[in-house]
């Protein structure tokens, strides 16, 4: 008589009846895959882009910075671009640094997720400073279209931003309001009479240089950003930068390179898009309008999975300050990252001495 135990149908079968347990087991063993953008949503951003582009024609000159008698010419304005998925820890900060401004130098635009619960800080952080919000995710192109959409905004808010300084809740600012509004303007403006041009520069980031370019340029499947993107002119930066508005609607008008950035990755590990998109889109149309350089200083030292030095409180000194200001590059830093929620006690206490002092 034939033994169950040693009939090979039962290991078999064993094996069948695994399998649908294997795949539905494999979702969770495998690194989550980030949802891609539905149409509806690329859609809706779409019309937005659109109407920031209607508003704000290609080539329309900059607000003069020097109002001459009897001009009716405003004063260029920079519009912060706070993006954030967590409370405003540091908007006590903020809230001083921007007393420093008049309302007529500076907006303020907050694309907070909506999937997550934020505590409205008031103040210069009103709620009619929120603008209209959709889910953010790390390694996933919607950090792309959370930075387009706050640009968007504030195109068709206010024609008098000139420049566009996208930071998150995690930045803080090292100089005072005063210091950032002159380092952009004033300052820039005695460089372009030095270039004999009367065209602002973006402070972007644009390497080229990093090894992981390869992955990272793959990390939706190999090759499939042919050809919009040859791999020669892919590039990487910080995903913090300070845009001119030449460039911001040049950035919200793109349809090209979109079509690539948005699809999903197949690697998560190597998906960073927000770090690529700009950087790469900008190279690509204005290499010259750009610095190659960013002004948000950020420590890479000892970065654990894709995050950079994260500061805690005890590290906070004045001359912590002083060294996140050096550069090697025309400009000192004006913000810095990232700083945990515990800093915000040690920071004010030196906002005076020291960060607002100039
Ligand atoms: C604020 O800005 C003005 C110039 O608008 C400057 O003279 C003043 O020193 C600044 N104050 C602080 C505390 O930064
Ligand atoms: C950068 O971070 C490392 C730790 O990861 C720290 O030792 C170093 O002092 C930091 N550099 C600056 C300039 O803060
Ligand atoms: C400036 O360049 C030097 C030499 O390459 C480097 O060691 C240093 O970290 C750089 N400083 C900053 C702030 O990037
Ligand atoms: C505040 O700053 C001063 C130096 O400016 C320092 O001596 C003091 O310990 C700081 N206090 C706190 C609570 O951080």
């Amino acid at each position: 008589m034939l033994s169950l135990s040693s009939s090979p149908l039962i290991p078999t079968l064993l094996l069948l009846l695994s399998l649908p347990l294997l795949f539905l087991l494999i979702p969770h063993l495998l690194p989550p895959r980030p949802h891609p953008i539905s149409l509806p949503d690329d859609l809706d951003d779409l019309s937005l882009f659109r109407k920031a582009a209607a508003v704000s024609p290609p080539h329309r000159s900059l607000p003069s910075s020097k109002s001459r008698l009897g001009s009716t010419n405003p004063k260029p304005k920079i519009a912060f671009l706070f993006l954030t998925n967590s409370d405003l820890h540091f908007a006590p900060l903020w809230e001083i640094f921007f007393a420093n401004g008049s309302t007529n130098q500076f907006n303020i635009y907050v694309h907070a997720d909506p999937t997550v619960k934020i505590n409205p800080p008031g103040g210069v952080f009103s709620a009619d400073r929120f603008v209209p919000a959709k889910k953010t995710e790390r390694s996933s192109a919607t950090l792309i279209s959370a930075a387009r959409r706050l640009i968007a905004n504030a195109l068709i808010d206010d024609p008098s931003n000139a420049f566009f300084a996208l930071l998150s809740q995690h930045c803080i600012p090292l100089h005072s309001f005063n210091f950032v509004y002159n380092t952009l303007f004033h300052r820039s403006i005695a460089e372009l009479a030095q270039l004999g041009t009367l065209q602002y520069r973006s402070f972007i980031e644009i390497l080229t240089t990093k090894k992981i370019l390869w992955a990272r340029y793959n990390a939706r499947g190999k090759n499939v950003m042919l050809p919009e993107v040859p791999f020669d002119q892919f590039r990487v930066g910080s995903q913090f930068f300070v845009l001119t508005r030449r460039h911001a609607v040049l950035v919200i008008r793109d349809r090209r390179l979109w079509r690539k950035f948005r699809l999903p990755c197949v690697w998560i590990q190597s998906c960073y898009p927000e770090e690529h998109y700009f950087p790469t889109l900008l190279s690509m149309e204005d290499p010259e309008g750009c610095t190659g350089y960013t002004l948000t200083r950020v420590n890479w030292t000892d970065s654990i999975n894709g995050h950079p030095h994260t500061y805690r409180s005890q590290e906070l000194s004045t001359e912590l300050i002083y060294n996140l200001r050096k550069s090697n590059f025309t400009h000192s830093y004006l913000f810095a990252r990232k700083f945990s929620p515990d800093c915000l006690s040690p920071l004010l206490n030196i906002s005076n001495s020291v960060i607002f002092r100039d």
